[in-house]
């Protein structure tokens, strides 16, 4: 099994979980969460079973000490993420609507995330045996820009494979909006690309098409857009389809693509090669549906490390929605893909 590291931003999600009056004061409550997408997607790979690796910079403050704490709680490695000396930690303060949609206030200038240095990338990170994954938060500034590249260039010299959700947040941005050329510099370097479909129109400019081909004419093999309850369309080199995500309750839309690309990536760990699956029609539909449901499992929970799924939730729903399930006969995932 192939490892994954995934590089970014661990940071605190203070999750809204309602109001308390307080004398004259009507008070939110904040429940502390570990999170970020690059440090969900390494515990959604962690709780499937995979080798996740976290790569990334949190402060020496009790925020990093939670955030080191609750990866390895997952059995995510983090023998690559350091600690600043004075950078704190990021927050992210997160308010969810009625229906579960979410809307974030970031804490986030200079903080240890921010400032993880290119020096600080490791030959040792590298290998075939690799997947690089990344997002798009690690792009907001210049220098964690031209380290992010750095990092993925390093992979691609080492004949990794490489991983980008696109996964924007635009008010992390300086202008509030995310430079569409500067994420699509990374695009045209990955070979997965998953984007929602609000990023991928945002990013193709009024030109889906044209973007389509450009995403398609450089490094990437699989090409995925997902949205919410609506159906997943993905594209190779070769062939375009699209798959229909589990009918469930959202009860908080945090981590659903971090799970879905989690998903991903873990299976697409288990073969030797990317083109093993990117050119097996059957097999690429099995990896997508097994991500659906990963996505679909996350989103039906609160929270994010808590609500990625585990390989005993994702595998007896896969068989439930086969056309003939075989009873109480739950497979392996070996099984499943190749069914
Ligand atoms: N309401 C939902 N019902 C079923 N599955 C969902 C729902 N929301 C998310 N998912 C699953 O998670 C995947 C990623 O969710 P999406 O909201 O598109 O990503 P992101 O969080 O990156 O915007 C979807 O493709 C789907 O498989
Ligand atoms: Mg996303």
């Amino acid at each position: 099994m192939k490892s994954v590291i995934c590089f970014g931003e661990a940071l605190i999600d203070f999750l809204n979980t309602g109001k308390q009056e307080d004398g004259c004061l009507m008070l939110n409550n904040y429940r502390q969460y570990p999170g970020g997408a690059p440090a969900n997607a390494a515990v959604a790979i962690a709780k499937l079973g995979g080798n996740a690796i976290f790569a990334g910079q949190v402060g020496n403050d009790i925020f990093g000490d939670f955030l080191n704490a609750s990866m390895q709680a997952y059995h995510v490695d983090t023998k690559f993420l350091s600690r600043h000396s004075s950078a704190p930690t990021a927050l992210a303060f997160v308010t969810l609507d009625q229906y579960g949609e979410r809307s974030f206030s970031f804490y986030r200038q200079n903080s240890a995330d921010v400032l993880f240095k290119q020096e600080q990338v490791k030959d040792e990170w590298f290998t075939q045996d690799t997947t690089f994954h990344f997002c798009s938060n690690t792009l907001t500034e210049p220098d964690i820009a031209h380290c992010t590249e750095y990092a993925v260039n390093k992979a691609l010299d080492a004949d990794a494979i490489v991983s980008f959700d696109v996964n924007l947040r635009h008010n992390l941005w300086p202008s509030e909006q995310a430079d569409i050329d500067t994420v699509n510099n990374l695009v045209q370097h990955a070979h997965i690309i998953k984007f929602s479909l609000e990023e991928f129109n945002y990013l193709a400019n009024d030109n889906p098409d044209d973007y389509l081909k450009f995403c398609l004419n450089s490094n990437c093999q699989l090409l995925i857009i997902t949205d919410g309850a609506n159906p997943i369309v993905y594209h190779t080199p070769n062939f375009s389809r699209s798959v229909q995500p589990p009918a469930i309750t959202a009860i908080d839309t945090t981590a659903g693509g971090d799970g879905f690309i989690g998903g991903i990536l873990f299976a697409l760990s288990q073969f030797d090669h990317l083109s093993d699956v990117i050119n097996n029609d059957s097999v690429l539909k099995k990896v997508i549906e097994f991500s659906a449901q990963c996505g679909a499992i996350a989103v039906s929970k609160s929270g994010a490390f808590p609500a990625l799924a585990t390989l005993d939730e994702v595998l007896p729903r896969l068989t439930a929605q086969q056309d003939s399930p075989s009873i109480n006969q739950v497979p392996s995932l070996d099984a499943f893909l190749w069914s």
